[in-house]
């Protein structure tokens, strides 16, 4: 597969991807290299990262605990202390093996470590090989409230091996098609009806499809890398989806959903306000909602839910002015931004969801 250009990285694929690495590694001086891991990918991934990694520099290794949980200041803090401890300098170098996670922390890690030092993103999971290791964010939570802490910094490459898909449970693969379900949805309707009718589908095909989903990221990203403008077209189904999933990780009596659940349902609700605000189509509505629900168990929301989820919108990073700003479609591949919502209306598309 050719290597995706980003603005000022590449995006490369399993066995040109780790000689793009090794060579990259051979032609640039660095003083040390760390792997940031966390307790799952340094089980699964990390033994065969290592066969595949060609270089004589001097390796650390840093352990995170696995889980969103984990996406703190705190965690940071072990990190850049564990840097700094093992003779981490400016011309050090951070690969960060990972679901989205590890690349998102690690990212910011490295964007602050003394100013900043190079990494590298080798995402694990699926979220992350399609969404989370491209395009530059990187971040923390905040307590339970999602990225809010961070800065828009790209590494030095992405290095795409999807053997590591091999390891990853089937929930965190629904994750990370939900995200490429988004894509589609904002971006390509063809693209969306391949995703949509998984009865055509073949493991075999999973390779193109996330090659797919990475150049429509890509393209977006390059258009608008500070999300200005276009790149909110891929918050579609986050404000609500991440409200959701904060509430879901803060509620002692809930489960926690991965980010690819509450996005999924995130897109059905906005599905619903796209087509009571802007015509979206409610056949198309309707067709969304049952191919999330095919992939998707319903998750319980009740009525005693709903106030602690739109409370929550009021920390979504689009909010301008005191506006929830959402992005709902006109059409498919036809995002509209900086929507206004009555809360009487997301009251109508939870009841949409769960009917
Ligand atoms: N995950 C949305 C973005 O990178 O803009």
């Amino acid at each position: 597969m050719i290597s995706i250009k980003a603005s000022n990285y590449s995006v490369h694929f399993n066995n040109t991807a780790y000689r793009q690495l090794n060579l990259y590694l051979e032609q640039n001086v660095f003083s040390k290299l760390f792997v940031l891991v966390d307790t799952n990918t340094n089980q699964h991934c990390f033994p065969n990262f290592m066969s595949r990694l060609e270089t004589n520099l001097n390796i650390e290794i840093i352990e995170i605990e696995a889980g969103e949980a984990h996406k703190t200041i705190e965690t940071c803090l072990g990190v850049w202390n564990a840097l700094s401890e093992l003779g981490g300098d400016r011309k050090s170098i951070l690969i960060n093996l990972g679901g989205g996670v590890v690349t998102d922390l690690g990212g910011f890690v490295a964007s602050t470590f003394k100013r900043g030092i190079k990494y590298v993103n080798v995402p694990t999971s699926l979220l992350s090989m399609v969404d989370a290791s491209i395009g530059g964010k990187n971040g923390v939570d905040l307590g339970v409230i999602k990225n809010q802490i961070g800065v828009i910094n790209s590494g030095e490459m992405v290095i795409v091996d999807t053997t590591f898909l091999d390891t990853l449970p089937q929930n965190q693969l629904k994750s990370g098609w939900a995200e490429m379900l988004k894509h589609g949805l904002i971006a390509e309707i063809d693209y969306w009806k391949k995703l949509s009718d998984l009865s055509q589908l073949t493991l075999e095909d999973l390779d193109q499809l996330i090659y797919n989903s990475i150049i429509i990221k890509n393209t977006i990203v390059n258009k608008d890398p500070y999300e200005i403008k276009e790149r909110k077209h891929l918050n579609f189904g986050h404000t609500l989806g991440h409200a959701i999933e904060s509430y879901f990780l803060s509620s002692k009596h809930k489960n926690e959903l991965l980010h690819g659940e509450a996005i999924a349902i995130g897109m059905i609700l906005e599905c619903y306000l796209s087509y009571k605000l802007l015509n979206f189509p409610k056949s198309d509505c309707d067709e969304v909602k049952n191919v999330i629900n095919s992939l998707f168990q319903q998750v319980d929301i009740t009525s005693n839910d709903y106030e602690s989820i739109i409370e929550l919108l009021k920390f979504d990073k689009k909010n301008e002015h005191g506006n929830v700003n959402f992005v709902l479609l006109e059409a498919l591949g036809k995002p509209k931004v900086n929507c206004l919502v009555e809360n009487d209306l997301i009251l109508e598309a939870f009841d949409y969801y769960k009917n």
